[in-house]
């Protein structure tokens, strides 16, 4: 049966970094995936993982499987990061492997429980949430976000959408450090997107893989805690793998946000039933060095304070990427990326250049001309703003 099958095209991101580790290029720049790089170029260990590791290392008792949500201790640390307070509202969290997960697992109990819904994504998106919620079924559709003309979100243009979605729908929304964009909501936009959302009786369902690499942790929860506020029910799926540097550890978590605490206890329980399907019940490590950080002072301390490193390493290489490229004489004005937040913006690069700067000077950015601003460094700035410079 095999043998019909045709090639499938390489991912636009994970494929990027397949590219990326096989140029021998010593000078290579990998601007394409959204991982973290510190001054020196390297995806760091947090000391305060190092830290939860070790006393891990040192106290677990057994490596016996996790109930089907994970540990309740991880769900009430995820709570309490995604409203401030674990019982802010009635909820229940599952621990999955990374934010893919979460949303994978979303979009399976969504497709069983509400079949005909139309899942609604940003114009542009995520890639991938295109091919998760498509496989699972769902008529996907685009909303109104970006202003590529002014390089701005299109507001008006995402509440027209919104009025044009019908009762039951899922409007997928970024939390904080729109991927690709970079750009967000502002609070006030936020309220009024909740309005719309609540009168159009949609669902929410928040994706939140940046929370601190934006603006602080409590400011980038902001629009999520003006939604949860206000609607009764919601779905969030978080990510841990950028503010707790814990990618490969695959650490995410989808939380059901309802009515009360009945209505979660069944909704739940329902979840719990896809999830056993999927996978049976999360690994263990991730989820253990988040509850160990979040529930020790001086470890959580530790960790916000690394998170505003980056975070403030990120802002830092926006300014010195918009003024090198000054500097070469790029005539083009890129400030407009001082005013974005996390990880990405969209360079306005085309595909052509996209295609010669990875051709010509090993430089990798998606096709999209999405970059991650995380992956520049003090060392690496003059070459990528020469290269980037020459294919204006
Ligand atoms: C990205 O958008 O680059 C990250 O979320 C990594 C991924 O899985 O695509």
């Amino acid at each position: 049966m095999f043998e019909k099958l045709e090639m499938a095209p390489a991912d636009p991101i994970l494929g990027l970094t397949e590219a990326f580790n096989n140029d021998c290029n010593p000078a290579k720049i990998n601007l394409g995936v959204g991982v973290y790089k510190d001054e020196t170029g390297i995806t760091p260990v947090m000391n305060s993982v190092h830290k939860a590791e070790q006393i891990i290392l040192d106290t677990e008792k057994s490596k016996g499987y996790l109930p089907i949500p994970g540990s309740p201790d991880y769900g009430k640390v995820v709570r309490e990061l995604l409203f401030g307070a674990a019982d802010a509202y009635p909820a229940a969290t599952a621990h999955t492997p990374g934010g893919t997960g979460a949303l994978r697992v979303a979009a399976q109990f969504l497709k069983k429980f509400y079949p005909d819904a139309t899942v609604w994504i940003s114009d542009p998106t995520w890639p991938n949430h295109n091919g998760i919620f498509g496989d699972a079924g769902f008529t996907v559709d685009k909303y109104t976000y970006y202003n590529a003309q002014e390089r701005s979100l299109n507001f008006e243009g995402m509440l027209a959408s919104i009025q044009n979605m019908a009762a039951g729908d899922i409007i997928l929304l970024h939390a904080c450090c729109h991927n690709p964009s970079g750009i967000d909501p502002t609070t006030e936009q936020w309220k009024q997107i909740t309005q719309v959302v609540n009168e159009k009786k949609l669902l929410p369902l928040v994706d939140f893989a940046y929370q601190g690499l934006g603006r602080g942790l409590d400011e980038d929860a902001e629009g999520l805690r003006i939604l949860a506020a206000a609607v009764d029910e919601m779905v969030i799926c978080s990510s841990f793998s950028k503010n707790f540097g814990l990618y490969r550890e695959r650490v995410g978590a989808i939380t059901l946000k309802g009515g009360s605490k009945e209505i979660i206890d069944k909704a739940f329980s329902n979840l719990k039933t896809i999830i056993r399907r999927i996978y049976s019940n999360p690994p263990s490590h991730g989820g253990a060095i988040v509850v160990t950080i979040m529930n020790d002072a001086a470890l959580r301390a530790e960790w916000e304070k690394e998170v505003a490193q980056i975070r403030d390493r990120i802002a830092e290489m926006r300014t010195l990427f918009v003024d090198t490229l000054k500097a070469k004489g790029a005539q083009q004005d890129f400030s407009f990326l001082t005013t974005q937040y996390g990880m990405f913006s969209f360079s306005g690069l085309n595909p052509e250049q996209v295609k010669t700067l990875k051709e010509k000077h090993s430089i990798y950015i998606v096709g999209s001309g999405r970059i991650n601003v995380a992956g520049m460094t003090r060392a690496n700035m003059d070459a990528l703003c020469t290269a980037v410079a020459e294919v204006l």
